[in-house]
């Protein structure tokens, strides 16, 4: 039988000793949603499989490799989520959110799920922080999508970072383009790798942003998707640059970009680690990347509705700043370190610690441990000011004795008084 457990390739824990720098990207990028007017939503973590063949895209990776479905007892087919987006309108559409105020704005944290080759940053399972604005069509809001990520690392000090800008059109001039790339390839498809022969007859786009060393030498013939954009799709992507230019934050315009995800229309972006000399590199990390997705709410069961979002890699960040050593603001420091000896004490001490939680004072204790000697080692070790020692006399006759651990005075107090005692000494 086994009894040597190891974790599933691909999955990770985020150990007590990560979580100073975990809470704070989460709290920093939920701080920062807020103040742009988003509001938290958490959705279901499993989905009808359904949802993400139509939402995320037969053709796309994800849906051809990457999922992790499971047939229930009564024969559902369900999906741990490869990403947040069709989940979350779904739930704006059962929720009835397309009768509130327009736009929507919504984030999300949370774990998603892809069967991919672990390595270096690339997890099976891993955590995205996740925007949608649904319910706009106007420029500005993939900008203020695109603004929020680029903050949001500079806050957070995952720096450089590199913006890229594309726009893939919509339904009405992206077949034109398709076609134009399927004339460019039709006699080099020799030259290129053997997945994009298959990307050839699937998903023509999907060639560009192939890492493959050939096929990246043919790209750089191929016709830019901007000379094909109709005029509405051009004149979004001329606000989208133009409003990026008022951010103040520096992009880059990368016709070959074009996303894994079969939902976008006209604006995709991605972030990618590094700066403008590291952006050719083969494989550049991306941190977050998203675009609009106008026929996304029709396509699952809605009206007409136009929507932008974006979703960011929080291990990536982690990897980022772990790298970096970076910590944030140390723990409220142990001043005071409780030593107990004997059952009455024990059970005093349960008390007494409520009473200090409720009084602010932070304490540290080491309940279970038997010898004072051990104890006081340990107060001395995390540093504490005052060691407060409950042993079976002081249990007894309701008091405790304070030590002051850099010179050994000791004091003895009323256990009654200890809060206002400490505090006491605290001010002085
Ligand atoms: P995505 O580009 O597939 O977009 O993923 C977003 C981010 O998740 C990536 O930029 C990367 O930082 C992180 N990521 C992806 N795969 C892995 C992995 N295997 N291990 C660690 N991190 C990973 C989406 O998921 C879209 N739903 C974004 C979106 C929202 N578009 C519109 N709204």
């Amino acid at each position: 039988m086994k009894n040597n457990f190891q974790i599933p390739s691909g999955m990770h824990d985020i150990l007590p000793e990560q979580q100073n720098v975990w809470q704070k990207i989460n709290d920093t990028l939920s701080s920062i949603a807020q103040f742009y007017g988003f509001q938290r939503i958490d959705t279901s973590i499993m989905e009808d499989s359904e949802l993400y063949i139509k939402g995320t895209g037969e053709s796309s990776e994800i849906v051809q490799k990457q999922m992790y479905t499971l047939k229930t007892a009564g024969g559902d087919s369900l999906t741990l989520r490869p990403e947040m987006t069709p989940g979350i309108i779904r739930a704006y559409l059962e929720h009835g959110m397309p009768n509130l105020a327009s736009p929507m704005k919504l984030y999300a944290s949370g774990p998603v799920f892809r069967r991919e080759r672990p390595q270096s940053g690339r997890y099976r399972q891993f955590h995205q922080f996740d925007l949608e604005t649904i319910g706009e069509q106007d420029p500005v809001l993939d900008v203020q999508i695109i603004q929020f990520c680029a903050v949001a690392l500079q806050s957070l000090h995952v720096g450089p970072f590199i913006i890229h800008i594309n726009s893939i059109g919509c339904n009405q001039c992206r077949p034109h383009y398709k076609k134009a790339l399927k004339d460019f390839y039709r006699s080099k498809l020799r030259q290129v790798c053997a997945d994009c022969r298959a990307r050839y007859k699937t998903n023509v786009l999907r060639i560009l942003d192939c890492k493959d060393e050939k096929c990246q030498r043919v790209r750089t013939q191929v016709p830019p998707i901007l000379d094909y954009l109709c005029e509405e799709c051009h004149n979004h992507f001329k606000l989208v640059l133009e409003y990026m230019d008022a951010t103040g934050f520096s992009y880059i315009v990368n016709h070959y970009l074009v996303r894994g995800l079969d939902y976008y229309t006209k604006t995709v972006f991605e972030i990618f680690a590094g700066d403008v000399s590291t952006s050719t590199e083969q494989t550049p990390v991306a941190l977050a990347g998203g675009g609009r997705y106008d026929g996304l709410v029709r396509l699952l069961g809605g009206k007409d509705t136009p929507a932008v979002g974006m979703a960011m890699g929080m291990e990536r960040i982690m990897n980022i700043l772990e790298e970096k050593k970076a910590t944030f603001g140390k723990e409220a420091r142990i001043r005071v370190f409780l030593v107990q000896l004997g059952d009455l004490a024990k059970k005093k001490s349960l008390g007494l610690m409520e009473r200090f939680r409720l009084s602010g004072i932070p304490v540290q204790e080491s309940l279970g441990r038997a010898s004072i000697k051990s104890q006081l080692r340990i107060a001395d070790k995390v540093g504490a000011e005052f060691a407060l020692i409950l042993g079976q006399k002081e249990a007894i006759d309701g008091t405790v004795i304070v030590r002051e651990m850099e010179n050994g005075i000791q004091e003895t107090v009323p256990l009654e008084q200890i809060v206002s005692y400490l505090k006491k000494r605290f001010a002085g």
